[in-house]
């Protein structure tokens, strides 16, 4: 994955099904996407990167955030497409539908945020870049963002691209998607993959630049 993201051709963040997403995700899946002890590598992840007592933004978040249960934030907050798992969500103080793929902005305030998590759903964005820009924006200036992935996912939802790339070179996309986005730094590639484990876990992680990095 060397290769500049706008060399690459849009039809590559395309999905095979591209009917609305608000159509797939209309049923709540209270269902987990990796095994437990792929859960407990990126509860461990967060348990290192998140600050304890921050404001924490899961995004793409569903019924469970994998937050360490024994660590308390000061508020949590979740945006995904199902009203109905965001509720049943036990660690979101707040949450918020929006669809990223209709509006890749992000309905919060500038430094909002002192970390951010994005599980198993990465390969879900169609404008990933301008995601992660505004992403960089409602985090202060330091704060990581911790994104994890394993080697599954709804293949009619992923993005062509991602369906055609290795681990290792889905591993490296994201990166480039951090460092298109501009406003990251500190970007760290690392894989958590658990031994007892069936599942693969991989993680990208940055930290903001913050909005500062906006004023040119
Ligand atoms: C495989 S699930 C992962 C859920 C959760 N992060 C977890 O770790 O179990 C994918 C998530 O991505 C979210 N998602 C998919 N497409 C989205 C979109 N266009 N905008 C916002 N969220 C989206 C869905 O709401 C869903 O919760």
């Amino acid at each position: 994955m060397d290769k500049n993201l706008s060399q690459i051709p849009w039809e590559a963040f395309r999905r095979m099904d591209e009917t609305p997403d608000e159509d797939f995700y209309q049923e709540p899946r209270f269902v987990t996407h990796i095994d437990e002890a792929a859960i407990a590598a990126v509860t461990q992840l967060y348990r290192e990167y998140l600050p304890p007592n921050g404001t924490i933004l899961d995004l793409m978040s569903s019924w469970v955030s994998h937050l360490p249960e024994d660590v308390a934030y000061r508020r949590v907050v979740g945006l995904g497409m199902n009203h109905e798992e965001l509720a049943a969500n036990p660690r979101l103080d707040a949450y918020i539908v929006h669809n990223l793929n209709c509006n890749p902005q992000l309905p919060f305030a500038d430094a909002e945020f002192d970390g951010a998590t994005i599980c198993v759903s990465i390969d879900y964005l169609t404008q990933p870049v301008a995601v992660m820009h505004d992403l960089g924006r409602v985090l202060v200036s330091g704060a990581p963002l911790v994104i994890t992935f394993s080697n599954r996912c709804f293949p009619t939802k992923a993005i062509a691209l991602w369906l055609m790339l290795d681990d290792n070179s889905r591993q490296e996309l994201v990166r480039r998607y951090l460092i298109e986005a501009g406003n990251w730094r500190d970007i760290e590639m690392l894989d958590r993959s658990p031994g007892s484990s069936n599942d693969p876990l991989y993680a990208v992680i940055g930290r903001s630049r913050g909005v500062q990095s906006f004023i040119r």
